[in-house]
C-alpha cells in the first residue's frame, strides 16, 4: 500500500517525538512492504515566526492531499505570557479543526500492566480501567461569538450547539459504545446550560435506534468526581468541546503518564492523530520527551487505514518496551532511555 502522509511537526517537542513515530512506522513499512511518502508542512509558533499564520493555506492544501496526518504538538511560552498577542499558535490548531471539519476528537484510556504504580491514583482503583472520551471538536464556546465591549470592561464567549452537530458525534459516541462494552455516558450540564438541554435531547430521541446500548447521563462536576473515583465504571463518554478538553487531560491521569496517550481527530476531511500532550517547551530539544504517545496515535493512524496487523505489532512493541523498562525519564529516573533511543528500540523491535 502507498501511504501519503502529512506531517505537522509544530514546536517544542514536536519534531522530537514525530520523529520516533515516523521511524516506528518506517519499520512498518519496510516489514510489510508499503511505501510511505511524509510531506512535512508548518503549523503552531514556528509557523507564526515563519509566515505570520499558525496554520497556513500551503499547510492546509498538505493536509487535505494525504490519507492521514501526523501531528505533534504546538504551543510556545513567548505567546502564553502575552495576553495582547494577535495571533496565537492555538489559533492554528482550531483553524485547522475547523477546515478538515474534525468533529470529534477520541482519546482511549487505559492502563499499561507494567505501569500501574506510576498512576497517583490507588492500584485496585485503575487497575483494568478501558475508556474511550469522545469530544465533540468544532462547536461550542470554543467556536461560538466572542468579543470585548468597547470600553473593554466586559468579555463574552457563547456557546452554541445545533441538532444536526450534535447528533453526528453522538452517531458516532454509539457506534464507539457499539464495538465495546456497550455503555455510553453522556456528559453535560442540563441543570443549568440550554446547550446542554438540546444535547439531551437529542441523545434520548436516539437511544430508541441503539436499544443494546446502556445510556446514562451526568452533570460533568459530577462526571469529574466519579471518573477518578470510579473509572472503571466508564466504557465510552462523549461530551461537548470544552467540558471533553477538560475531562480527557483528567482522565489521563488514570495511566500515570501524559506522555502515553494517543488521540485521534476524526471527521469530514483528512484525519488527524496527535498526542495529547502538549508542545513541553522545557524540554525541546534535549532528548528527553516520552515518545510514546505520538508512536501509539501512529497506530491509530494505521488502524484508520485498516492496517490492523500492522498497528497491532506497534501496540506490542510499545508494550515490550514498558515492560523491559526502555522508557524515558517521566516514567523512570533512575535508569531513563533518551527520546531517540525509545525510538531505535521500537523500530528494532518492528524489524523483528
Ligand atoms: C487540546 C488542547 C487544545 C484545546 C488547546 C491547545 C487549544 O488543550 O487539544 O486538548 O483546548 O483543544
Ligand atoms: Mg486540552
Amino acid at each position: 500500500m502507498k501511504l501519503n502522509i502529512g506531517v505537522l511537526a509544530g514546536d517544542g517537542i514536536g519534531p522530537e517525538i514525530v520523529a520516533q513515530a515516523q521511524k516506528v512506522l518506517d519499520a512498518v513499512a519496510t516489514k510489510y512492504n508499503h511505501e510511505i511518502v511524509y510531506t512535512p508542512a508548518i503549523v503552531g509558533a514556528c509557523a507564526i515566526d515563519e509566515v505570520g499564520d499558525p496554520y497556513p493555506e500551503a499547510t492546509h492544501e498538505v493536509c487535505m492531499n494525504s490519507d492521514a496526518v501526523l501531528f505533534g504538538a504546538i504551543g510556545d511560552p513567548k505567546f502564553d505570557n502575552d495576553p495582547s498577542a494577535k495571533v496565537r499558535p492555538e489559533q492554528g490548531l482550531l483553524a485547522m479543526r475547523k477546515k478538515l471539519g474534525l468533529y470529534a476528537n477520541i482519546r482511549p484510556v487505559a492502563t499499561f500492566p507494567s505501569l500501574l504504580d506510576k498512576s497517583p491514583l490507588r492500584l485496585d482503583i485503575v487497575e483494568g480501567s478501558d475508556l474511550v472520551v469522545v469530544r465533540e471538536l468544532t462547536g461550542g464556546i470554543y467556536f461560538g461569538e466572542k468579543g470585548r465591549s468597547e470600553d473593554l470592561t466586559k468579555a463574552f464567549d457563547t456557546c452554541t450547539y445545533t441538532t444536526e452537530e450534535i447528533e453526528r458525534i453522538l452517531k458516532l459516541a454509539f457506534s464507539y459504545a457499539d464495538k465495546r462494552d456497550k455503555r455510553l455516558t453522556v456528559v453535560d450540564k442540563a441543570n443549568v446550560l440550554a446547550t446542554s438541554r438540546l444535547w439531551r435531547q437529542v441523545a434520548q430521541s436516539m437511544e430508541a435506534d441503539h436499544k443494546d446500548i446502556e445510556v446514562d447521563y451526568m452533570f460533568v462536576d459530577n462526571a469529574a468526581m466519579q471518573l477518578i473515583q470510579w473509572p472503571k465504571k466508564f466504557d465510552v463518554i462523549v461530551t461537548e468541546n470544552m467540558f471533553g478538553d477538560i475531562i480527557s487531560d483528567e482522565a489521563s491521569v488514570i495511566t500515570g503518564s501524559l506522555g502515553l496517550l494517543p488521540s485521534a481527530s476524526v471527521g469530514v476531511h483528512t484525519s488527524v492523530f496527535e498526542p495529547i500532550h502538549g508542545s513541553y517547551p522545557q524540554a525541546a530539544g534535549k532528548d528527553i520527551a516520552n515518545p510514546v504517545a505520538t508512536v501509539l496515535s501512529a497506530a491509530m493512524l494505521l488502524e484508520s487505514l485498516d492496517l490492523l496487523e500492522e498497528a497491532a505489532l506497534v501496540r506490542e512493541a510499545v508494550n515490550k518496551s514498558l515492560e523491559e523498562g526502555v522508557v524515558t525519564e517521566d516514567i523512570n529516573k533512575e535508569k531513563a532511555y533518551k527520546t531517540s533511543e525509545v525510538g531505535d528500540w521500537l523500530a528494532k523491535y518492528i524489524a523483528g
